[in-house]
């Protein structure tokens, strides 16, 4: 077992977590599936980028059924990954990511066959990655048999991508931001009330790749926006409230709490040199026919993440009005 301060890698961690385990693979083919996850209190900056350890706590609604399947297979000739039914070439960002994270596991010459399958629109701020790296680990768990406890895993899939550690779990989860160097304590779990009324629909706008991945936007917005260093207070108290309101079903105000939180983290990256603007005309054209319909008295809000994407927070009795205001609402309750 490496002692906390000879953790400074990806793969220190996965020694780490594994130092007990078995690196042979026991089985030959497996299946899992992961939830994508939209924060309604984002994570938007790293305090460790070699390990995604985030500066600030998150929160964050699973999306039921939309998000990742994996099937994973060992003892090929050589590595390969199939997206949605494609094989993808060798300088695929999603293939080179999905290997990178593999390698950090494989310790003899095993070739992976990797079978992704994502119900959720890939790399347009649709969290298709968190879900991805959620799946991945829990097939990797079965593969190896580790039978890791569920910290662990969130763990590891946090390597993956930070807002994976979230889609480990169904419904509302925390991320601990945690305060080690080794992020043993930057971990999400549930945060243990049910709230099956809740609902996130999407408004899919474009389903292009995002024009700067949320990795390099975050860093970016770390080191140049002014207005950086007033978003961990910020986050701070909405997390606070927001967990308030969440304990007493307060609907309007977790909606109310959710989007300032996604405005305040937009406004932060529109700030950085050069500026990160995710939005698209129709993004804003959406976010005021948001506001019209709530003036109108209809209790619906929205948030945004890292593309030009709208996703609506309502009530699951509410549902019947809001697609009467939007028609084009994709909802992700089944
Ligand atoms: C805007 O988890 O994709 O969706 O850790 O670099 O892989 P990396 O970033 P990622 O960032 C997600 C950012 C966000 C907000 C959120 O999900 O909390």
């Amino acid at each position: 077992m490496n002692k906390p301060e000879d953790i400074k890698t990806k793969r220190d961690v996965v020694d780490h977590l594994l130092s007990h385990r078995s690196r042979h693979p026991v089985r030959e083919n497996v299946n899992a599936s992961a939830p994508a996850n939209i924060a309604l209190c984002k994570y938007w900056g790293k305090r460790n980028t070699e390990l995604n350890l985030p500066v600030t706590d998150s929160l964050s609604l699973a999306l039921g059924h939309l998000g990742s399947n994996i099937s994973l297979s060992m003892g090929h000739k050589n590595d390969s990954v199939v997206l949605n039914d494609r094989e993808l070439k060798p300088t695929d960002p999603f293939r080179v990511r999905t290997l990178d994270f593999l390698n950090l596991f494989r310790e003899n010459q095993d070739e992976f066959h990797v079978v992704a399958q994502n119900t959720i629109p890939t790399a347009a701020g649709f969290a298709s990655s968190a879900s991805g790296f959620a799946a991945l680990v829990f097939a990797l768990d079965q593969l190896y048999q580790w039978d890791l406890d569920q910290r662990s895993l969130s763990i590891l899939a946090r390597l993956g991508s930070g807002s994976a550690c979230r889609s480990v779990f169904e419904g509302l989860v925390i991320w601990h931001a945690g305060t080690s160097d080794d992020g043993m304590d930057s971990y999400a779990e549930p945060l243990g009330q049910q709230w099956p009324e809740l609902r996130i629909g999407l408004i899919i706008l474009s389903e292009e790749q995002k024009y700067i991945g949320s990795r390099a936007a975050m860093l970016r917005t770390v080191e140049t926006s002014p207005l950086y260093q007033a978003w961990p207070d910020t986050v701070e108290r909405d997390i606070n409230e927001i967990q308030d309101a969440i304990a007493d079903t307060n609907f309007s105000k977790v909606g109310r709490i959710a989007e300032r939180n996604a405005l305040t983290m937009h406004a932060t990256m529109m700030a950085s040199d050069p500026p990160i603007m995710y939005w698209l005309p129709d993004s804003l054209r959406t976010i005021k026919r948001v506001w019209n319909a709530r003036d109108e008295g209809l209790d619906v809000f929205f948030t945004m993440d890292a593309g030009p994407n709208v996703k609506l927070l309502y009530e699951a009795h509410e549902q019947k009005h809001v697609l009467e205001y939007f028609p084009e609402l994709v909802t992700t309750d089944g």
